[in-house]
């Protein structure tokens, strides 16, 4: 006879599937170990029905689902660890591979109005709302699918303390959080920084937020584009699980004094261009950091000379994370994404293609043997001279990584870096870009 569990008992829904050896078995078998379990009382199962695999995976038969209704004394925590058990004494070989085929997989779905985010448990389970074969054995077990609770993802964060407590739990939960900092309008560049940032941390966080401290007097600040819609749906489809998306007031307070001083990493260059942009652009790092701590923090090499400023910000001011360089998103003609680029009127997005092009040419040169260093810097400006709507602001050959300036004569490597004004669209636009002379594993090679 089973022991009648106090009515302080948690209802527990779990989803149940299988697509190898005998399913019917394997899930009828899982059910009645799960009826012995001490502490664990089986209320119903749903009838099993047929699924085809959810995502990419190997070649695999279908599978059988179904779901069941508990009552537990079980911690959650416990409860998992039971259904990983079973899982195992069914055959399967843990960690699991994801859409490999599996003997038995065993769901945490609903843990009584719970809502747990660690890194070994998410319930109610973030996908269970998707999947039609978790849907339908739910429903046949009566529940109202309207009325179930199910996260947003990404949640979107207006608040700094809203951010700070939602990655404090994560922390809590034992989650690496991987953080991208963006001013928004989101586009495939974004994206690329999002997605990595998916595939290497547990949890991410994208910012969105146009910081007034790195915009000088008569720039662009007040016409620098904006679309949260889209830039939700940007990170939704990368998997974002929280948006951050402030206004001033809640970034910098009436009383907010402290900034970052910046030294020769923000000299030259956009530096010379934009005082004080380096000197903002650290500022709302460092702030941004403090407030998400992540382990992971993304930037696109897109902006090396705010790489190398953030990288050294991140060794003075001893953030405990690792700042990760993504590679240039480039158009099919070679233009680096940039949410600028809107404002670039046909012909000079047409003429702004030089930019890669007379990058590409100098590193040709120098695969074929070219070495010194202004000869390959006179390569690009030669090229660039071909274009007259591209009004150069620089073009300099830095050394790889904090940029540091290379001395005149033969060099073995380095980064080109060039930036130029295009006048006839909407707005004058600024264009930046730059190339490794050699690529990621030696190859004299470029983006
Ligand atoms: P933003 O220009 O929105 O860029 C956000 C991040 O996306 C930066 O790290 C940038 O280098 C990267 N990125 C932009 N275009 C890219 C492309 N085509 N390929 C790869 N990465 C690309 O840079 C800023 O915002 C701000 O200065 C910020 C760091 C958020 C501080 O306010």
């Amino acid at each position: 006879m089973r022991a009648i569990l106090p009515v302080h008992a948690t209802a527990v829904y779990v989803g149940l599937g299988s697509n190898q050896g005998d399913r019917r078995a394997n899930l009828e078998r899982a059910l009645e170990r799960l009826a012995q379990v001490p502490g664990v009382d089986v209320l119903a199962a749903s009838s099993f029905h047929e699924s085809e695999l959810v995502g990419d995976g190997p070649p695999q038969g279908a599978f059988l689902n179904g779901a069941v209704a508990l009552r537990t004394t079980l911690p959650a925590a416990a409860l998992l660890a039971v259904l990983k058990q079973l899982e195992v004494q069914a055959g399967r070989v843990l960690p699991a591979q994801p859409n490999h085929p599996r003997p038995l997989d065993l769901d945490l779905l609903f843990y009584g109005d719970r809502w747990i985010d660690t890194a070994a448990l998410v319930v109610p389970h973030p996908r269970w709302h998707e999947r039609e074969f978790v849907r339908r054995p739910l429903a046949e077990l009566g529940l109202d699918l309207e009325t179930l609770p199910r996260w947003q993802r990404p949640r979107v964060a207006r608040e700094v303390g809203e951010l700070w407590s939602v990655t404090a739990g994560w922390l809590a939960g034992g989650c690496t959080i991987g953080l991208v900092p963006t001013m928004g309008s989101l586009h495939e560049g974004h994206a690329s920084l999002l997605r990595r940032a998916r595939a290497e941390c547990d949890r991410v966080v994208a910012t969105v937020f146009v910081n007034p401290l790195q915009f000088g007097p008569g720039e662009d600040f007040a016409a620098y584009p904006r679309d949260l819609g889209g830039d939700l749906a940007v990170c939704a489809a990368a998997g974002v699980d929280l948006l951050f998306a402030p206004d001033v007031a809640q970034m910098y307070g009436d009383a907010f004094a402290s900034h970052v001083a910046v030294g020769r990493e923000a000299e030259g260059m956009e530096g010379a261009l934009r005082p004080g942009h380096f000197a903002g652009v650290a500022t709302v790092v460092a702030r941004l950091f403090a407030m998400a701590r992540p382990h992971r923090a993304y930037f696109g090499e897109k902006d090396a000379q705010q790489l190398a400023v953030i990288r050294r910000m991140t060794l003075d001011l001893g953030f405990p994370l690792e700042v990760v360089p993504c590679p240039i998103v480039r158009e099919a003609d070679g233009l680096a994404m940039s949410s600028r680029n809107v404002y670039l009127g046909d012909d000079d997005r047409r003429a702004s293609a030089v930019l890669h092009r007379a990058m590409q040419s100098a590193a040709e040169r120098f695969r074929r043997g070219l070495r010194d260093r202004d000869a390959l810097l006179a390569r690009v400006r030669a090229v660039l001279a071909t274009e007259p709507r591209a009004a150069v602001d620089y073009v300099e050959l830095r050394r790889e990584g904090d940029l540091a300036e290379l001395p005149p004569g033969d060099v073995d490597g380095g980064r080109l870096l060039v930036a130029a004004r295009f006048s006839d669209g909407a707005r004058p636009v600024r264009l930046l870009d730059n190339l490794s002379l050699v690529d990621r594993v030696g190859n004299q090679a470029h983006d």
